[in-house]
């Protein structure tokens, strides 16, 4: 059995800020994951190999079992395997694989292991790359001559074991991305998502770290799992004391079965370290989305939206809606969004999905003389569609009733009326691809809002499981799509934040993190989302001043604010809004234009205060630090007469910054006999001091807002 060897080869990964290093015997081991080293020559690494050595104690196996990328069962790693399967009459339940063959290119490792006995290779590919993002992901290739059935896959990361806390995400609709805290002492923590989207409930994604982990300080780990349907996410706690993090893809019963040289790969694990806590960890994340998996996709200014949605529903009339592009086209509006209802049928969400035909009761003239209005005003075009559903009220369900995704002989619960399209039946998946490829080709559409309104229950391709199948399937018609109309953007949409993942993003453009459009709410999402991702691909829209999920009613302030931190858009009837109204949304999409190019290419940090749960900020700082915006949210009632001080970091410590108000709530001056001097004083500001020794926060009425320019002369 394996133990650590002196002699063991030794391979190490170097990102900018943090490194891998992973000793390679009969199976490898991450043995360390953490800030770069300064010293990491052959001789440096032996010796840390011999210091890594651990003692066996008495009442365990007598060898040294290490974690590894790949735990067994076979080699007595009595933690959660990385594969489980078998052949048929439960045969080659237990491989034990050996690594054969290793090759390292700069960033990327690859592992390869095989066992000779049952004829299965598996192979992990580990990057960590220049923006200090870790990507893993394992195949298992069937070299035997007849089939093996996998039930679990998945990878595996052994962490750090001082990382005894966790932050996970929890939610549902119109309350995606809460965060929870909890201790990493004893056990661990299992999260599970068997809803067959990326969901509300479960971001595939936790962040672990030492204890009391915050913004600045602390070793964090964040981990996503890059996949859009089921998953299990686990950190366990050995009884050792060791920690190992697990995020895998679940299988649904008999649903991956290898055929003699068939394989399977599972979806991709993204982790970022950082020594100096989660604005760092993000920072690293978001740059990852940027260079990686956005790359040039984004390649002019996030234009501001606005989809007629809470503004008309599925009250649709051309002549009106014209009227709201030619309302949102003079508020600066450059892309108008037609959302649910405008196909045949569609009055209501209980019928028509898959009848993707212009309901010509409607829109008697079709949608061209709409889309040429729009582009006329000089706007964008976008339209709605939820290509993968069916209701059974529709043309194609009474044409087409066996292509529901359904296991036959049974009824399954419906979700918002509606069924789900088998994605595997080729003639299914032709016509979805057919009837989105018929509206790019003959309608100048630059966008598409791409929703999926329900849950996945007995996902089964002729009566066989076939979760993962169909998540595959989507990704497919994706890439299809992309690759015939590559200049049109989709944003992925779920009921609001569903489907919300790095392997979804590598298709699309921008995520409708909510349809919670209430700025309070929008503040607790968008910050849970932002550990993962920047705001250029949040869609953070102003809806009307009484939100339509919560009913509380916002000023103008908090809502713009709010929706600035983002891809902005307005979600509303322009045409009903007063003419000052009207001035004043003008006014934040000014706002938004002006700001957008740092907004959106700029380091992203989260600012921490002593009164963290009243308060809340966001700041952007350019990448030469000659320029920061910050906004100051107070969310409930300040714990105290006084709000402490604001700390502001990212800003050059040799520079000096001018102060300036961009917005402030309208009371701002009404409600204390004086607010702190510096705010009205154009005063010079040292970054160090900014960073160090602060400035006092002014005294703010919950749910408003406050937003600083920095800028250094
Ligand atoms: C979902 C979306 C909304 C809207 C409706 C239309 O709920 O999240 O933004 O598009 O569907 O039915």
């Amino acid at each position: 059995m394996t133990t650590l060897q002196s002699s063991s080869p030794i391979y190490s990964l170097i990102g900018t800020r943090s490194q891998i290093l992973i000793t390679v015997n009969d199976v490898a081991d991450i043995v360390y994951y953490g800030s770069r080293l300064s010293n990491t020559d052959d001789n440096a690494l032996q010796q840390m190999v011999i210091g890594l050595e651990r003692p066996i104690p008495f009442g365990r196996l007598d060898s040294d079992i290490p974690i590894s990328i790949n735990p067994q069962l076979g080699r007595g790693n009595f933690g959660s395997p990385a594969l489980e399967g078998f052949r048929n009459s439960g045969l080659d339940w237990s491989p034990v694989f050996i690594v054969t063959n290793v090759t390292q290119e700069d960033h990327r490792l690859v592992i390869e292991s095989h066992d000779q006995q049952v004829q299965l290779n598996w192979q992990t590919d580990i990057k960590l790359d220049s923006n200090d993002i870790l990507q893993i992901s394992q195949t298992l290739m069937n070299h035997g001559n007849n089939d093996y059935h996998v039930t679990r896959y998945a990878n595996t990361v052994p962490i750090a074991d001082n990382a005894n806390e966790i932050l996970s995400f929890y939610g549902r609709w119109i309350k995606e991305f809460q965060q929870h805290r909890s201790m990493l002492n004893h056990g661990g923590y299992i999260q599970e998502n068997r809803r067959g989207r990326t969901s509300h409930e479960h971001y595939p994604a936790l962040i672990v770290g030492d204890h009391g982990f915050g913004e600045d300080h602390g070793q964090v780990w964040g981990a996503h799992l890059a996949w859009s349907g089921n998953h299990r996410i686990r950190v366990d706690v050995k009884a050792d004391g060791r920690r190992v993090l697990q995020a895998e893809a679940l299988y649904l019963p008999g649903e991956i079965t290898l055929q003699p040289q068939q394989s399977l790969t599972t979806p991709t694990l993204y982790m970022s370290y950082s020594q100096h806590g989660l604005s760092a960890m993000s920072q690293q994340f978001h740059q990852h989305i940027r260079t990686s998996i956005l790359k040039d996709r984004l390649h002019k200014p996030r234009p501001i939206h606005l989809n007629t949605w809470e503004g008309i529903y599925f009250d649709h009339n051309p002549e009106y809606i014209s009227a709201m592009a030619t309302e949102a086209a003079a508020m600066g509006v450059e892309r108008f969004i037609i959302d649910d209802g405008w196909f045949c049928g569609r009055n209501d969400d209980t019928s028509s999905l898959g009848d993707w035909f212009i309901d010509k009761m409607k829109y008697p003239n079709g949608l061209t003389p709409i889309i040429e209005h729009v582009h006329q005003l000089g706007m964008e075009f976008g339209l709605w569609f939820e290509p993968e559903m069916i209701n059974k009220d529709s043309d194609l369900y009474r044409q087409y009733p066996e292509w529901l995704l359904a296991v036959d002989g049974y009824e399954q619960p419906t979700g918002r009326h509606q069924y789900t399209i088998d994605l595997q039946n080729p003639a299914a998946f032709e016509y979805i691809f057919e009837r989105l490829d018929h509206f790019l080709s003959h309608y100048a559409i630059d966008y598409i809002k791409w929703d999926m309104n329900r849950e996945i229950v007995q996902p089964a391709h002729n009566n066989r499981s076939a979760g993962c199948k169909q998540v595959a399937q989507y990704y497919a018609l994706l890439h299809k799509l992309n690759t015939k109309h590559p200049n049109v953007e989709i944003e992925s949409c779920a009921a609001g934040g569903g489907r919300i993942d790095y392997e979804v993003l590598k298709h699309t453009h921008r995520f409708w993190c909510s349809d919670n459009n209430d700025p309070l709410e929008r503040q607790a999402i968008q910050r849970g989302m932002s550990y993962f991702y920047p705001p250029e691909v949040m869609g953070t829209h102003i809806g009307s001043h009484t939100s339509h999920t919560t009913h509380r009613t916002h000023s103008m302030n908090f809502r713009g604010n709010t929706a600035l931190f983002g891809h902005m858009g307005l979600e509303l009837d322009p045409v009903k809004a007063s003419n000052d109204e009207k001035q004043v949304f003008r006014y934040y999409i000014q706002l938004y234009k002006k700001w957008r190019s740092l907004l959106h290419t700029g380091k992203n940090y989260r600012l921490s205060f002593n009164d963290n749960t009243a308060l809340q900020g966001n700041m952007v700082v350019s990448s030469s630090q000659s320029q920061a915006l910050i906004s100051i949210n107070q969310l409930t009632m300040p714990t105290y007469c006084l709000s402490g001080r604001l700390y502001i970091p990212g800003l050059h410590s040799n520079k000096n910054y001018r102060i300036t108000i961009i917005d402030q709530p309208e009371n701002l001056n009404k409600i204390v006999n004086r607010q702190p001097p510096w705010l009205a004083s154009q005063q010079l500001f040292n970054g160090e001091w900014l960073q160090t020794v602060g400035l006092t926060l002014p005294i703010m009425d919950p749910e408003s807002s406050l937003l600083l320019q920095f800028k250094a002369l």
